[in-house]
């Protein structure tokens, strides 16, 4: 029986999910793979903290190096995160021949460019599927089961934190700020989880998701992000009356000159199959040209479901190698750069309905001063609701619009700054009407 050596680079909870299933399913992966996948060394600063297994201390290291330079181990799994240092391991395990796992969303989308270069250079294997979704396998479904088609429209809810706090809120009418700070008390959340509410952490999945699609890197710093702090309980009471659930969506879609990649808070119909993807789960709704719509569901995070991500990964490297592949697939799966660099329409140029909630003082003129000024920007009105007096005097109007141009919302919205009709800021939260 030949064997396949790992090296795991970072022994935190998604090293330790991954050496859990390693260990638990170890005859089920010997007999799939026809080769034993045996974890030689793990670098890790702490090898004090228990992390509720046992792993034989002889073969823990502080070192990462001692794995990198390892002749014996093929597959370096780097699950330590962050940008510089991991860049560094993964690049030098690169030039040593060793075929990489990694579930490192943030360096793949900001960094993934020379990554990638060096892989295809070196002939070796990257892989990254734990790094979106979690146990969701949609890397793997873009690469392969979905690659005869085109994919024109991805909706995804990327980010389980987020969407874990928009359930409460939505579910039991609470603040967003206590709900983040019980979220952080139960350890569903981290302290403070700006990455993940800000938007940040989706648009890294949703880049590395549509570099797979188009078969390039994705100018990340293109990619519209607004986080979900601004979302209050009555948006969402609001949203309900007209037939919506808030979620953070994270959106892409081909328009054929360019491509839509945005991250934003918005409204969904409560009968889209996304509205209904609550707690921490993720889910990933897309149409291709040939398959139509199709859905993937589960768990976005975690020590088990991620654990079982990396370890597919590391299966799929492993049976090739046992197999004598020469050759591997590209990072991308796209044997054939695209001929142009994917371009990203800027948020100006988008064309949604649009809520928007105006807090306002409730004296005669109101309405038409409001409605006045989308008019002259050519927003037209589709629906509007009244409520009654705040505490501060101030009313609540709330409008749908009809298909406007975000660029025409905005000016609107800027020419509206400092009314003194106005009590708060507008809201705005954009309405997917897929
Ligand atoms: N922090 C991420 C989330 C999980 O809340 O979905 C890891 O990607």
């Amino acid at each position: 029986m030949s064997q396949v050596n790992i090296g795991i680079i970072g022994f935190g909870t998604v090293g330790a999910g991954t050496f859990e299933a390693l260990n638990t399913n170890q005859e089920l992966i010997t007999n799939r793979v026809g080769a034993k996948v045996v974890v030689k060394k793990i670098a890790d600063l702490d090898l004090e903290t228990d992390r509720g297994i046992f792993v034989d201390p002889n073969i823990m290291t502080t070192n990462a190096m001692e794995l990198i330079d390892d002749p014996e181990i093929d597959i370096i799994v780097e699950l330590m995160g962050g940008l510089e240092k991991a860049e560094e391991f993964i690049l030098k395990a690169i030039k040593n021949g060793k075929h990489v796992v990694t579930a490192n969303k943030a360096l793949l989308a900001e960094k993934g460019e020379k990554i990638y270069r060096a892989a295809i250079k070196y002939g070796i294997n990257i892989s990254f599927e734990a790094s979106v979704g979690g146990g969701i396998p949609i890397i793997g479904a873009l690469k392969d089961g979905l690659s005869a088609n085109r994919i024109k429209t991805i909706i995804g809810i990327l980010n389980g934190t987020s969407n874990y706090i928009l359930t409460r809120m939505t579910n039991e009418g609470l603040p967003y700020e206590q709900v983040v700070q019980e979220a952080v008390k139960l350890g569903f959340a981290e302290n403070p989880p700006t990455l993940d509410v800000n938007g940040t952490d989706a648009a890294h999945k949703l880049a590395i998701i549509v570099s797979i699609i188009f078969g390039a890197p994705v100018p990340f710093d293109q990619i519209y992000r607004e986080g979900i702090d601004f979302i209050t309980p009555d948006d969402i009471r609001f949203a309900d009356e007209f037939g919506y659930n808030i979620k953070l969506l994270a959106i892409a879609r081909d328009l054929g000159e360019g491509l839509e990649v945005r991250v934003h808070p918005a409204m969904i119909s409560k009968h889209h199959i996304l509205a209904n993807v609550n707690d921490a789960y993720n889910a990933i709704f897309l149409e291709g040209d040939f398959v139509g719509p199709n859905l993937f569901y589960g768990l976005g995070a975690g020590k088990h479901p991620t654990g079982s991500a990396v370890v597919a990964d590391i299966m799929n490297v492993a049976r090739q190698i046992k197999l004598g592949a020469k050759n591997f697939t590209p990072p991308l799966a796209h044997a054939i750069q695209p001929k142009q660099n994917i371009c990203i329409h800027s948020i100006d140029e988008l064309t949604s309905a649009y809520y928007i909630r105006f807090s306002a003082l409730d004296q005669p003129g109101v309405l038409s001063r409001i409605s006045g000024i989308l008019s002259k920007h050519d927003i037209s009105i589709s629906s509007v609701i009244q409520k009654g007096r705040q505490i501060d005097g101030s009313v609540s109007i709330v409008m749908l619009t009809h298909e406007s141009r975000e660029i025409q919302v905005q000016n609107a919205l800027e020419e509206m700054k400092g009314m003194e009709i106005l009590t708060k800021k507008p809201v705005m939260i954009r309405v997917e009407q897929q």
